[in-house]
């Protein structure tokens, strides 16, 4: 028996060497942790088991018999990350630069089957070449594997990838199906082709980082939600993010211990401008209704036009979608849909009650926004609203114009509590463009034609630029101060904890994508 513990001793220390010590130190050298250094930091201490450990490869050709590395460059398992359940994969750069092999693939997609079948998160960290070159088609069918077991798991637990080193071609599709995507400066990129395929076909001469860099995607593409410093700050944005998060479709998220206060905030009356056209940064609203320190804003650097971000709420978790009239005045366009939409959508999925912050004066008017389909894409937040199920609440602090009114969670698309705040401008347009449409020709016959319009602009404000009209019609529930804003909402979200509503049944719905 000695002899086989040895073995098996052996084994293990072979597994924990990954590709050797000068591939770690290279990997150190590029400022990059390895793999088992990554769960170190990612789990709760002694808690990851590792599953598949002595794996390796299948491959005879290129000689590739000779060269084997037990786990075959990717570390997966389980354990816990303050205390819940995840599974985990970690590709090791060291052996075959993290590449994908089809056994490699198989440690991946038995982790996925596991957190599906017991309904816990799955956190990827992706440091990989990408496909095994010397092993050709099954390599993509490997991938291919992975792609559909992670469309399999969307919706039932959350999938976050972080992106610690390369990560080109196809490869991207998997992160680009999971619910977040981390990236880490300078050391981790992500693109469908790279720089010298780029300059052969298009011509253009872009580095590595400019074309798939964090900040790239961070800012341009919104394919990553967070740009991190390092791997570290990476590793505690997917801490952070998990523990607003539930397990799975079936439960909810867990909530903190929370001792009732005085729940009034003055200072949330002192935040507007006095001139409605004048902006100021909705997060000032968000840090005073929320629970200390407890924003975790996603997306932060893309669509600026609107912030969405996880927050706490009386201990609870709820996810906020705000305009941001700090950035082209809140205006909805086509970015700050999708990136609402999206949101809104991983909120319903793992029933996380959504507050909506609104002060938006439309859509973005252009040729811009009209040619790259401002309509579709607008319809995507519509449809993200409508569609969810979960406790949901709008304040409209100051605008409330156009479609942009509907959109933006109203009463008629299924919104459970409407608050506005008085001062609330709820109408089809603004005042001054309304008076020039709707008194055209009193204003054009008009001797002092500037006086009348003011005069016209002051009557139409008069009637609609207030919330008194839509609470006379029960589509806002309560007119409130801003002061009393967060009590409001900690009773309203309370108040809705067991919402149940059951949309119509269907195979899925169509979403204008
Ligand atoms: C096998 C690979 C590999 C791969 C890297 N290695 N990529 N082995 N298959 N795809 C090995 C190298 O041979 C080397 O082995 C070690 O990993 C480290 O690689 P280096 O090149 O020394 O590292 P670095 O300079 O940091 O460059 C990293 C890299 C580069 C940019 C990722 O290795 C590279 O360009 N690799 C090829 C990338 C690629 O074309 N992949 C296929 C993409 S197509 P030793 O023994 O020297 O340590 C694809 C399709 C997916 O992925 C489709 C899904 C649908």
């Amino acid at each position: 028996m000695d002899n086989k513990i040895k073995q098996l001793k052996h084994k293990r220390e072979q597994a924990l060497a990954g590709g050797g010590e000068v591939r770690i130190e290279s990997q150190h050298k590029k400022g990059k942790l390895t793999a088992r250094e990554r769960l170190h930091f990612l789990m709760d201490e002694g808690s990851f088991q590792e599953i598949g450990m002595l794996v390796t490869h299948r491959s005879t050709d290129f000689g590739m018999e000779k060269e084997k590395y037990p786990g075959d460059g990717v570390v997966t398992g389980y354990g816990t990350v303050n205390g819940r359940l995840i599974y985990v994969f970690s590709q090791d750069f060291t052996v075959f630069g993290g590449s994908l092999s089809e056994t490699h693939a198989e440690k991946i997609c038995k982790i996925m089957e596991l957190a599906i079948k017991n309904g816990a998160p799955v956190v990827g960290l992706n440091d990989s070449g990408g496909a095994r070159i010397q092993e050709g088609v099954v390599s993509l069918g490997g991938y291919a594997d992975i792609f559909y077991r992670n469309t399999m798991a969307s919706g039932v637990v959350p999938q976050i990838s972080a992106i610690m080193g390369p990560c080109a071609g196809g490869a991207v599709y998997s992160p680009a199906i999971t619910d977040f995507i981390l990236m880490v400066e300078h050391t981790s990129y992500m693109f469908v082709t790279g720089p010298n395929v780029v300059k052969t076909v298009t011509h253009e001469v872009v580095t590595s980082e400019e074309l798939g860099g964090a900040n790239t995607h961070a800012s341009k593409s919104g394919v990553t939600h967070f740009a991190c410093a390092n791997e570290i700050e990476a590793i505690k944005n997917v801490k952070s993010l998990l523990s607003y998060m539930p397990q799975n479709c079936e439960d909810k998220a867990p909530a903190l211990p929370y001792e009732p206060q005085n729940e009034l905030r003055p200072e949330l009356g002192t935040i507007l401008p006095q001139a409605t056209s004048q902006p100021y940064d909705v997060r000032e609203v968000i840090n005073h209704l929320i629970d200390t320190d407890s924003f975790l804003e996603v997306h932060k650097d893309f669509a600026e036009n609107i912030v969405v971000g996880f927050a706490r709420l009386a201990g609870r978790s709820i996810g906020i979608i705000a305009n941001q009239p700090a950035f082209l005045a809140g205006v909805l366009d086509i970015n700050s849909s999708t990136k609402g939409a999206r949101f809104v959508r991983f909120c319903d999925s793992f029933n996380i009650p959504l507050l909506v912050l609104e002060d938006v004066p439309g859509f973005l008017p252009g040729t811009d926004q009209e040619w790259n389909a401002i309509i579709t894409n607008g319809a995507k937040l519509l449809y993200a609203f409508c569609e969810a199920t979960v406790p949901r609440i709008t304040v409209i602090t100051r605008k409330a114009y156009g479609g942009a009114y509907d959109v933006m969670n109203s009463k008629h698309i299924g919104a459970d509590m409407n608050f506005a705040w008085p001062s609330a401008e709820i109408a089809v347009m603004g005042a001054k463009g309304a008076a020039e449409i709707i008194f055209k020709r009193e204003i054009i016959s008009a001797e002092d034609k500037e006086a009348k319009w003011k005069e016209k602009e002051q009557l139409y404000s008069d009637i609609f630029a207030n919330p008194y009209r839509a609470a006379e019609r029960g589509f806002i529930d309560e007119v409130i101060e801003p002061a009393e804003t967060r009590l409001k909402l900690i009773h309203a979200f309370k108040m809705l904890e067991n919402k149940v509503v059951n949309n119509p049944r269907k195979k899925h719905g169509n979403i204008p994508l």
